[in-house]
């Protein structure tokens, strides 16, 4: 695999609004975040994705974009980003920036133009259809709507949105609509930003008809469609071709085969891509699952194209809550962030995942805030559920779950803000789970995860080793190489939450890093983790 420091790198996302609140209206800014740049710097990582701070009415948290070229009044402004740009560059860190062009805001003066009339100049830029009021188009879902088809009273159509009805899609088959975008993004990698981050940007590409589904429940049908490489093929040639960007494509309902469609090194796409396969196929881990799920992508990508290794996000409940335990917390979320770091593919790390923090669950229905949450709860409801079931079965993939402020110190509100009223709920856990403990404790989650990104700098084996899984039918353990040059690294992680023997350890001498004391015997504890090189 030829090298490329984008292969190398290690991703902080930052979501902004939960990170750092600069000015005590209860809500994190850019501002704080810049306040914060010499903690992101400590880790060791590489980049920096910023989740989407645009001007938008906050729908979807910052999803629903009404200009690009402006910032949110509540992340701060652009002068404030250009701070943080500058800011970020003199630590050695890159920033990319959330592209969020399968949709817009319906408040976006392009929607507004579109809505006004058939005959306005950018009646075409988004995607409408004839139909009876009442009676939507086909018998599509959109994500986080019964229907993506919204009426229009104005031109007495519907137009389509794969998410709230708030968030209409733009039609990509307008040159002019694609033309804009591509004059946008030019813009931002003039302002000095490293790359974007594509909001399902496999979605940008419609049916070629819009035909009645027989399982709309199976959103599949939303992305991946034939035409869609043409877009980003343009797209790259538009924008990206001969610069160092980095591009990362959010690619749901994606296997391996077609996700090296979109990051084939010959195929000038995007560099890496975020697949669903984890994060949408299991509940909590599934351990043969994911063996398998690593092999077929490591198979079919390598050594042609890079995936990115992420397990929770913004949209994921934290990865201890549900890959790992919380009983456990501490050896659990030292286990992942190894096999995090040590899978093919480029490591994300979710603000506050590397001091372990868990996620929330709320009693109360009303607390949630997500768009997501509130739309599906309310048509459980409304179709005559029990409040208490719909609740306990939202709860564990509530967004919400992970966008609780981050957990600086045992401060008022875990130090994120000063106000008594932080926009979302700070997880009550943040006595113990904080940064300034963190700090303090050698042990501690913050000191493994700068430990492995620092391993990752030294050792090319991460990067570029060959992968192996020696112990695919194991249902509690997970052992695989990677091998570079005559260096073998073997990680043994025991998932289970009691011991587990295996035959297949090291010794001792030939151990580099573990979450335990102990390292050359045939048992692991729960939630070992272990790191020979050989
Ligand atoms: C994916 C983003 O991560 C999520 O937060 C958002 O709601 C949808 N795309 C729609 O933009």
């Amino acid at each position: 695999m030829n090298q490329d420091w984008w292969k190398e790198a290690v991703v902080y996302q930052v979501y902004w609004r939960s990170f750092k609140d600069s000015n005590g209206d209860g809500m994190g800014d850019l501002q704080g975040v810049i306040e914060k740049l010499d903690y992101i710097a400590s880790l060791g990582v590489d980049v920096i994705w910023l989740n989407p701070c645009y001007t938008s009415p906050d729908i979807d948290n910052g999803y629903d974009i009404a200009d690009y070229y402006t910032i949110m009044e509540k992340a701060g402004t652009m002068s404030d980003l250009e701070q943080l740009i500058g800011a970020a560059h003199d630590r050695g860190l890159k920033l990319i920036l959330d592209l969020v062009v399968n949709h817009t805001s319906d408040q976006h003066a392009w929607f507004k133009d579109a809505r006004s009339s058939k005959s306005s100049e950018k009646a075409d830029w988004y995607i409408w259809q004839d139909g009876v009021k009442g009676t939507p188009p086909n018998n599509w879902r959109s994500y986080f709507a019964p229907s993506p088809w919204t009426w229009d009273e104005t031109r007495e159509q519907y137009y389509f949105h794969s998410f709230a009805s708030e968030q209409p899609d733009l039609n990509w088959e307008n040159r002019d609509v694609r033309q804009a975008i591509y004059t946008m993004m030019r813009w931002w990698t003039d302002k000095g930003i490293d790359g974007f981050r594509m909001d399902v940007i496999n979605l940008i590409k419609k049916r070629a008809t819009f035909d009645d589904v027989e399982n709309p429940l199976d959103l599949s049908y939303l992305g991946n469609q034939p035409g869609v490489h043409d877009f980003l093929q343009e797209m790259h040639q538009e924008v990206l071709a001969g610069t160092d960007l980095f591009t990362v494509g959010e690619i749901p309902f994606v296997g391996p085969e077609d996700g090296l469609l979109y990051v084939g090194e010959d195929r000038n796409e995007l560099r890496t891509l975020f697949h669903f396969e984890v994060a949408d196929d299991m509940e909590t881990m599934d351990l043969p699952r994911f063996k398998q799920i690593q092999k077929q992508w490591y198979e079919a990508l390598y050594p042609h194209g890079v995936a990115s290794q992420f397990l929770n996000n913004h949209d994921h409940t934290r990865q201890v809550t549900r890959f790992g335990s919380e009983r456990y917390r501490i050896e659990s979320a030292k286990l992942l962030g190894l096999m995090l770091h040590t899978l093919p593919g480029i490591p994300y790390i979710y603000q506050g995942e590397e001091i372990g923090m868990t996620g929330i669950r709320f009693s109360d229905p009303d607390a949630y805030q997500d768009v997501a949450f509130r739309n599906q709860y309310a048509e459980r409801i409304a179709a005559g559920e029990s409040p208490g079931t719909v609740l306990s079965s939202m709860q564990m993939r509530a967004r919400d779950n992970s966008r609780t402020p981050m957990q600086w110190n045992a401060n008022k509100a875990a130090g994120f803000t000063e106000s008594n009223y932080p926009w979302m709920t700070v997880n009550p856990n943040y006595l113990d789970i904080n940064v300034e403990a963190a700090e303090q404790d050698q042990n501690s989650v913050l000191v493994f995860y700068r430990t492995l990104i620092a391993l990752r700098k030294t050792h090319p084996v991460m990067v570029y080793g060959v992968y192996r899984d020696l112990a695919i039918q194991d249902p509690y353990l997970y052992v695989y190489e990677r091998e570079l040059d005559g260096v073998t690294w073997r990680i043994i992680l025991n998932l289970h939450d009691e011991a587990v023997t295996t035959t297949l350890s090291l010794p001792k001498e030939q151990l580099v890093l573990s979450n335990y004391e102990t390292g050359d015997t045939v048992q692991l504890a729960r939630y070992e983790a272990r790191l020979y090189q050989y």
